[in-house]
Order: C-alpha cells, then sequence, then structure tokens
C-alpha cells in the first residue's frame, strides 16, 4: 500500500485524520510528531497514534532548531502580527512542515497529510512550505477536503473507536516554546472576557513587583537576570518570570489571511517580554534613520511569517537585512513588571548612540545651541512657506467674493 505521513499532533483533528486516510485513501499511515517545546506526553501520542492504526510513529526533536532557525530570527524582526501577535503558531508550522517532509522522504511515502481546516492560516503554512520542499508528494488535507466540523468529529471518533481525550475541553490550544494560542468556547464572542482559568502562565494574585535583566548580543537573547544560558532555558526562564507578575495576555482582533476577522487571544509572556527589551535596545544603537527603515522591513517579515510564505525569498532577503542591523544590538535591558505591566526601566550597551554631553540640560553640555537657530530655520522652510501660500490664496478668494456683491 501507498504510504503517507501525517503532521499529527494527537488532538482529535489529526486523530480522525489517522482513520480516515486508511478507509478512504486506503493508505498506510505513519505518523510524524514535531517537537517545538509544546510539552506533551509525547509517549501517549505514540500510543494513541498505534491504537488508532499507524504501521509507524516518528518523533521529531526540534525544540533547538525552532528557537534557532525561528524564534531568534523573529526577535530580531521584532515579530508581532499586526502588531500584538509574536507568531508562535506561525513560526513552529513551516519547520512542522518541513519535518514531516523529511519524513516522508525517508519514509518513501507518496503523499502527506495534515488536520487542518480549510478556515484558518494553517493549512496555507502547511501546504505552501510542504510544495516548495517537495512538489511531488501528495498534499492531502481531509477535515478541509470533507469539510468537517469538529462535532462531526467527535461523532465519528465515537463511532470509530478512536480514543480521544474524554474531558470535554472548554478551549482548544496550540503550545509551544514561544507562546500559546486559546480558541475557541466562550472566547469566540469578542465581548467576553477570557476567564484566569483560559491561561496557564499567568499569575493573577501576584501584587509584587519584579526585575527582569535580558542581556543580548547580536540582537540575540543569551542571559537573564546575569545568568548565560542555552536560549530555550532563556525563554523558559523568562516566560516563568514574566507569567509570575502577570504578563504575557494578547487578545485582539486578527485579520486572517483567509479573509476572517478572529478573536485571538494568546499567552506568551517570553515572547512580549524579550521583544519589548529588543525594540528598546534598538532604539538606543541605532540611528533614526535605521529605525524608520527597519520597521517597514520588521513589519513586512511578520507578514510573510504569518501569512505562510516563509520560503518566500523575501523573507530570507529581509533576514539578510535584519542581520546586518543586528551588528550593534548588543546590551542589556532591564525590565519591571507588575499585575500585568511591562515597562524599560533601564538600557545599557556599548554601542550606545545616546550620549549625555548632548542630552544633558546640565552644565557641561557640548552641543552648541547657536547651531539650531538657522537649522530650525531651514527644517521648517516647507511648512512655513505652504502656510503663507494658503494664507494668501484663500484672502484673494475672499476679496473675489467681496468683489461679486
Ligand atoms: N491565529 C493564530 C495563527 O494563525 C493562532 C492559531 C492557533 N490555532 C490553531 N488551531 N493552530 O497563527
Amino acid at each position: 500500500m501507498a504510504k503517507v505521513v501525517l503532521a499529527y499532533s494527537g488532538g482529535l483533528d489529526t486523530s480522525v485524520c489517522i482513520r480516515y486516510l486508511q478507509k478512504l485513501h486506503k493508505m498506510d499511515v505513519i505518523t510524524a510528531t514535531v517537537d517545538c517545546g509544546q510539552d506533551d506526553d509525547f509517549a501517549e501520542i505514540e500510543r494513541r497514534s498505534k491504537a488508532i492504526g499507524a504501521i509507524k510513529h516518528v518523533y521529531v526533536d526540534a525544540k533547538e532548531e525552532f528557537a534557532r532557525d525561528y524564534v531568534i530570527p523573529s526577535i530580531k524582526a521584532n515579530g508581532l502580527y499586526q502588531n500584538k501577535y509574536p507568531l508562535a503558531t506561525a513560526l513552529a508550522r513551516p519547520l512542522i512542515a518541513a519535518k514531516t517532509v523529511e519524513v516522508a522522504e525517508k519514509e518513501g511515502a507518496t503523499a502527506i497529510a495534515h488536520g487542518c481546516t480549510g478556515k484558518g492560516n494553517d493549512q496555507i503554512r502547511f501546504d505552501v512550505t510542504m510544495r516548495a520542499l517537495n512538489p511531488a508528494l501528495k498534499i492531502i488535507a481531509p477535515i478541509r477536503d470533507m469539510n468537517l466540523t469538529r462535532d462531526v468529529e467527535i461523532k465519528y471518533a465515537k463511532e470509530q473507536n478512536i480514543p480521544i481525550s474524554t474531558e470535554a475541553k472548554k478551549y482548544s490550544i496550540d503550545l509551544n516554546l514561544w507562546g500559546r494560542a486559546v480558541e475557541g468556547g466562550d472566547i469566540e464572542d469578542p465581548d467576553f472576557e477570557p476567564p484566569e482559568e483560559a491561561f496557564q502562565f499567568i499569575n493573577f494574585k501576584n501584587d509584587k513587583a519584579g526585575y527582569l535583566e535580558i542581556e543580548f548580543e547580536n540582537g540575540a537573547p543569551v542571559a537573564a537576570d546575569g545568568k548565560r544560558m542555552p536560549i530555550i532555558d532563556l525563554i523558559r526562564y523568562v516566560n516563568d518570570k514574566a507569567g509570575a507578575h502577570g504578563v504575557g495576555i494578547v487578545d485582539h482582533i486578527e485579520d486572517r489571511v483567509v479573509g476572517i476577522k478572529s478573536r485571538e487571544v494568546y499567552e506568551a509572556p517570553a515572547a512580549l517580554a524579550i521583544i519589548e527589551a529588543h525594540k528598546d535596545l534598538e532604539k538606543m544603537v541605532l540611528t533614526k534613520h535605521e529605525l524608520a527603515f527597519k520597521k517597514m522591513v520588521d513589519e513586512q517579515w511578520a507578514w510573510l511569517a504569518y501569512a505562510g510564505l516563509w520560503q518566500d525569498p523575501l523573507r530570507s532577503d529581509l533576514d539578510r537585512f535584519i542581520d546586518a542591523t543586528q551588528n550593534r544590538v548588543s546590551g542589556t535591558v532591564r525590565l519591571k513588571m507588575q499585575r500585568g505591566s511591562l515597562r524599560v526601566v533601564g538600557r545599557k550597551s556599548r554601542y550606545s548612540l545616546y550620549k549625555n554631553d548632548l542630552a544633558t540640560y546640565a552644565a557641561g553640555s557640548t552641543f552648541d545651541q547657536s547651531l539650531a537657530k538657522g537649522f530650525v530655520e531651514l527644517w521648517g522652510l516647507q511648512s512655513i512657506t505652504a502656510n503663507s501660500v494658503a494664507d494668501a490664496a484663500s484672502k484673494k478668494q475672499q476679496q473675489k467674493g467681496g468683489n461679486k456683491k
């Protein structure tokens, strides 16, 4: 029988997919679970896959690669879609797709499958990456193809004795190292406040203020609170600490690629704290011209990552520009956090463009104020001229009107 490799999370959608692929497509199913830091019970996922009928299960530990090749570039790009969403799900999908393609090639499969619906962004991220990496592999998306809803899936799972976690889950969760997306249930009402129980990392009871110091080298975080640590440990450390002070919730209206507006709730303490610190450090070391241009680049970068165009050459082109700007983004940023608020209270860098002798209002300034007079005159030249021209024109208009009477 022909073989298909299914990107398998162990959840309802992908569990149902195993059986559909066997029954409807008459294929041997190999499941591949890619670990991007979702902290799942991977042994249980393997057991479930086998119980449903997969002929083989493959676990891929991609945490390191996810942090190094996806999360760090996103930090350098201040990756926030629509200025809010730290892209956790969006960044993991192209990597999961790439690993699934690798497994398919190794196993001699003719097709790959995923459990995405036709309503979201993930189908785009999977399909585009898979096709870009190996156009010969056929892509099967059973949930999308059959237009399935969760209720139908649950019914089918029961009929088919597909083991799904029995506890009626209130929300659908997507988790990885960079953040957690909470969807479904009562929070589909955009006017309904997400209850505290929707969150896993946020402490709502802690009133105390806390400080967090993050050190960057060439735009990447390398130490927290004075301790150097590997990137995965650092992200987890910052996540725990910021979450303990209530920092990390994003609740916004998001524009999906397919045109749907959705209410999205995220929990990403590390991402929000690290990006806030990184942005602040950039403001200290980059020129205003670099900052203005990079802002546009960052926005475009986040859009490509969000919209499933990770494989587009523009993304790596932008990465090269961004990397070049990060040569001087080294230094330390101190954050203060309390009851969900996050504020930079200090920063220092050997590349700092802040010069106290220029900025100070106290004695000892080296800034020659007499130069400012002429500069201001030239600076405002066009604005002032435009105003006087408009003024003169309207006076003329009034006079004409007056003459007619
Ligand atoms: N709206 C977010 C995105 O498109 C998160 C989606 C998470 N949910 C999911 N089912 N994957 O990246």
